[in-house]
């Protein structure tokens, strides 16, 4: 699939710039391959404007705002926050009737929220950005040369941490991945999974336990089509919980955005700490998720990429984001397959993956 190429993705909300860096001007962003550009109104509430002036193609996130509207750098013609052109200052007032889209834009969990077409679901809930008794921690904004796809399905994939994270939290000598108890719903699915980890020193004020093996029990969740909820557990009592979009950029690109709930105070774990703990992590996976393609198969049937039990989230997503295309009379577009050519080995892969299917286990993965 190439994220970008489909259209029903559009009808999703997706956080993009920080709200408080825009109380210092304009920024762009790149949404779905359309240049934005964000920006307070008067009232203080994000705008999203295409970033294309209507005179002579300027970005307008290289201007500045006045009184929440937005000045073109160029020859200073002004939008309004819907998008009208209000300003020519080169006339006595006379202003053409022209306007640039003006998209969806909310303010939610310290992030401007976009939606570039009537949303299909709203923006999943976090009860616990109202809850006094966690803290919000801001731990990741970056940019990472992957699909949206292959960050979600790696969040509910028990099979990588011993190699992906081995010098973090993963057991190498536990490669048997935990199985996760998947039950769908209406925006995507919950997860629930106890998965054993390793507890050095250096992670127990993050785990609040001093066992050298510890536990996270996990209550995740999948929001169609990007975002993420990883609630975990530890026998502490202390809450982790990890919120991520994967904001589509280009179909080879997503803004990793990632929110973090504790239960705990600052004295008990600095936020800093916590940070730098999971951006080890983040790390170990951005290093390998960018050594995958970006054109995640959604269908499974084209037999592009093989599959084991242990992948049957990331199968689950592929089939509901195939139906949600379908819904709305899309089909998956992905590179064409069928002039590439002949590698050594493929046809043996595909052989043997599909013999390997009809071994218990591997059977009932699709
Ligand atoms: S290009 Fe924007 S005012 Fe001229
Ligand atoms: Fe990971």
């Amino acid at each position: 699939m190439l994220t970008t190429q489909q259209k029903t993705f559009r009808r999703f909300w997706y956080p993009t710039v920080r709200l408080d860096a825009l109380s210092d001007g304009p920024k762009p962003f790149r949404l779905m391959g359309e240049n934005l550009v964000l920006f307070l109104d008067a009232e203080g509430q994000p705008v999203a404007l295409e970033d294309r002036c209507r005179h002579r193609t300027a970005k307008l996130s290289k201007g500045w705002c006045e009184k929440g509207q937005i000045v073109c750098p160029y020859h200073g013609w002004t939008y309004d926050s819907a998008g009208a052109l209000v300003r020519v200052p080169q006339t006595d007032g006379a202003v053409p009737r022209l306007n640039v889209e003006a998209y969806r834009c909310a303010a939610r969990y310290g992030y401007a929220w976009v939606a570039l077409e009537e949303p299909l679901a709203p923006i999943f809930d976090i009860p616990e950005d109202r809850d006094p008794g966690f803290r919000r921690i801001f731990q990741f904004y970056e940019s990472w040369r992957t699909a949206p796809l292959r960050l979600m399905e790696n969040s509910f994939d028990n099979a990588h941490f011993s190699f992906v994270h081995k010098r973090t939290f993963g057991n190498m000598a536990q490669p048997k991945p935990a199985k996760y108890e998947i039950e769908e719903t209406d925006y995507g699915f919950k997860g629930f999974t106890v998965a054993e980890i390793l507890n050095p020193p250096s992670a127990h004020q993050v785990t609040g336990c001093t066992e050298p093996l510890t536990t996270r029990t996990m209550h995740n969740h999948w929001y169609m089509p990007f975002g993420r909820r990883m609630d975990m557990e530890y026998p502490s009592g202390v809450r982790h919980i990890i919120i991520n979009v994967a904001t589509p950029i280009d179909d080879d690109r997503i803004q990793l955005i990632q929110l973090l709930f504790r239960n705990d105070t600052e004295a008990d774990c600095p936020a800093q700490k916590l940070i730098e703990w999971d951006a080890a992590i983040v790390e170990e996976d951005r290093e390998v998720l960018e050594a995958t393609d970006c054109d995640a198969i959604l269908d499974v049937q084209r037999k592009i990429e093989a599959h084991m039990p242990s992948d049957r989230p990331g199968l689950i997503m592929r089939r509901r984001l195939l139906d949600l295309l379908r819904q709305n009379g899309e089909e998956e577009i992905t590179r064409d397959y069928s002039k590439a050519p002949a590698r050594a080995g493929l046809a043996t892969t595909k052989e043997v993956s599909s013999e390997r299917l009809a071994e218990p286990g591997f059977e009932e993965v699709l």
